[in-house]
């Protein structure tokens, strides 16, 4: 079989991958990203796409920033709706001016992969990493199918970076490996259209109905969310069905309908929190949705997978270019503090924004979450801060 050899072998060409890869460029780290998909694929997949305070200036400290600070919307406040009526939560206000910016998952992946090529860095395409070895001895190593068929990486660390349907965690041992997990009974259709946003912020909003989110990529893309119940599929929801009812949900006495247009993506994503501990085991170490998954109503999972690469980094580096160990022995301990903050922060979202079908003692507990996080000063400043910048907090 070919072998390769590198310091840092990555598994996977998302954000957490992407980003790990270009801080270890620029630190002169040697590293191959490998990448189950092929590279229109990642770039083309919609995902979330607000970045928080702290995470705009990682990426760009990290030189990956350019185009998110110019083309980058900056908000500086959101919207809670309930009832009809809205509320505004004053994030920059509540926060010493911080502020969050609303940029497309798919367009960081694309300009850390411009950067990685550009920088003339292993990057591999239609590569699935299919076994991961030797995480306890003097060299670990990955097996790889690639477009040129199977060969070996070997390396001094794996970094776990494939997301919740990866191979990575799964090279923990059972006896070692902690799982927990929810699944909400609810899931959310999302659709991308070419229609001018009728807000300049997002808004979060409860309906008897269900939840909405209003949310957008430019000044001519909005993108939206409904609830739905987990059974439902898109052939359900025919573009009127989708119009009417965030019509239904969105309606306030000022604005009671949204500016419509072609639907040109559209999609159901089922709502899970999970978290799978430790977060390293011997040469492995994982980051982003490999970990953890929260449900996106917090808009934490993209922020809290680049936050996890900002600590392994420089775990890996202290390790690679000085011997220290520390670092990368309290990686996991690290990040599961933050990530278990992160997925209070998403629990407490869900549960306020989404209204129970069966249960009404629930339905109350919520309305007043909801009055008191627009009425209370501490629980607004609380909500504002963990929204526009608990991973670096
Ligand atoms: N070999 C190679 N690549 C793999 C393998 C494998 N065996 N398994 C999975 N992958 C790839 C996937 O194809 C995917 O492109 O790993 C990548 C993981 O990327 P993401 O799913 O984007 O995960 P991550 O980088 O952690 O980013 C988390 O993605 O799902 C959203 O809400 C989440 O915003 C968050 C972000
Ligand atoms: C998005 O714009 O896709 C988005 C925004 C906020 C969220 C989730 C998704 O909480």
């Amino acid at each position: 079989m070919r072998e390769l050899r590198t310091q840092v072998a990555i598994i996977g060409a998302g954000p957490a991958g992407l980003l790990l890869g270009q801080m270890l460029q620029r630190d002169g780290i040697e590293s191959i990203v490998l990448e189950r998909r092929g590279r229109e694929y990642v770039e083309k997949r919609v995902r979330a796409g607000v970045i928080e305070y702290g995470i705009a200036n990682l990426l760009e400290e990290a030189g990956a920033g350019e185009r998110m600070r110019r083309e980058g919307l900056e908000h500086h406040g959101v919207e809670l709706r309930f009832n009809n009526v809205s509320h505004r939560i004053a994030l920059s206000e509540l926060s010493e001016g911080k502020t969050i910016t609303v940029y497309g998952q798919q367009e960081v992946v694309k300009d850390l992969i411009d950067l990685r090529l550009a920088a003339g860095a292993p990057l591999q395409f239609d590569s699935e990493v299919t076994a991961i070895e030797g995480l306890q001895s003097q060299r670990a190593s990955v097996v790889v199918n690639g477009v040129e068929g199977e060969f070996r990486v070997t390396c001094d660390f794996v970094a776990g970076c494939d997301g919740s349907f990866g191979v990575a965690n799964t090279a923990i041992p059972k006896s070692l490996l902690r799982r927990h997990e929810r699944t909400y009974p609810f899931s959310w259709l999302g659709i991308l259209a070419e229609a001018a946003p009728a807000t300049d912020e997002l808004i979060y909003c409860r309906h008897e109905n269900g939840f909405a989110l209003y949310s957008l990529r430019s000044p001519t893309l909005s993108r939206l969310y409904l609830g739905v119940r987990p059974d439902e599929t898109l052939e359900q929801w025919s573009d009127g069905r989708i119009w009417d009812e965030l019509n239904t949900r969105l309606a306030t006495e000022e604005m009671p309908e949204i500016s419509q247009g072609p639907i040109i993506e559209r999609s159901i994503t089922a709502m899970r929190s999970v978290v799978v501990e430790p977060m390293r085991f011997g040469r492995l170490f994982l980051a982003g949705d490999a970990a953890h998954i929260v449900p996106p109503t917090g808009a934490k999972g993209m922020n809290l997978a680049l936050a996890d690469v900002r600590v392994l980094f420089q775990a890996l580096r202290a390790q690679l270019t000085e011997g220290d160990s520390q670092l990368i022995d309290s990686y996991s301990a690290t990040c599961l503090e933050r990530v278990w903050r992160a997925e209070e922060f998403s629990n407490y979202m869900t549960q306020m924004l989404h209204p129970s079908y069966e249960d009404d003692f629930e339905n109350g507990v919520q309305m007043a979450r909801l009055r008191q996080a627009v009425t209370s000063k501490e629980a607004s400043t609380v909500l504002a801060r963990n929204y526009v910048d608990l991973n670096s907090a």
